[in-house]
C-alpha cells in the first residue's frame, strides 16, 4: 500500500512581517503542517518568479510567498513590487499550463502567529487536493523521448 500523498511546499516570506509571525506560531506552540520548508528574505520585493519556476522545478508542490501588509513594508513599497509581480506572472503561469492554485500570496505581520499557522494548514490542504506537481518532470521526460511519427 503506497503512502498518502505529503505535498512539499517552499515558503518564501520577509522577515520582518511573515518570517516573524512563523517565528510567534512557533514560541506559541501553534501546531501547523509540517509541510512547508521557509526561506527567509529581506522582503517580498526582492522574490523573482525564477524562485518560485525553481522551486516547482526542484521538487515543490507548491509555493506560498509571504510579506508585510500593504502599507508596512520596511522598504517603503517592496510588497506592491511584489504584487504587481504577481499579477503578471499569474497569468503567465496559467500560459504555461501550470495552475495558479499551486502558488499563493498573502501578508501576514509579525503579530499574526495564529493567521500564519492557519494559513499554512490551510495552503497544505488546497496542494493536497491539487495532488502532486510532477508537469515539469513529464515534459523533460517527452522532450527527451523519441520523436514518434
Ligand atoms: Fe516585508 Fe517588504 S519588508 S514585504
Amino acid at each position: 500500500m503506497s503512502e498518502p500523498f505529503e505535498p512539499k511546499i517552499v515558503a518564501f516570506v520577509c522577515t520582518y512581517c511573515t518570517y516573524a509571525g512563523a517565528d510567534l506560531a512557533g514560541t506559541s506552540r501553534l501546531k501547523y503542517a509540517p509541510n512547508v520548508r521557509i526561506v527567509r528574505l529581506p522582503c517580498t520585493g526582492r522574490i523573482s518568479p525564477m524562485f518560485i519556476l525553481k522551486a516547482l522545478q526542484k521538487g515543490a508542490d507548491g509555493v506560498l510567498v509571504s510579506g508585510c501588509h500593504p502599507g508596512d513594508c520596511h522598504f517603503t513599497h517592496g510588497n506592491y513590487h511584489a504584487r504587481r509581480r504577481w499579477i503578471v506572472f499569474r497569468a503567465l503561469l496559467d500560459f504555461a499550463g501550470i495552475s495558479p492554485e499551486r502558488v499563493k500570496y498573502s501578508w501576514i505581520s509579525a503579530a499574526e502567529g495564529g493567521k500564519f499557522a492557519d494559513l499554512i494548514n490551510s495552503v497544505t490542504e488546497d496542494i493536497r487536493t491539487l495532488g502532486p506537481f510532477d508537469q515539469y518532470h513529464q515534459l523533460i521526460k517527452e522532450s527527451e523521448s523519441p520523436a514518434t511519427l
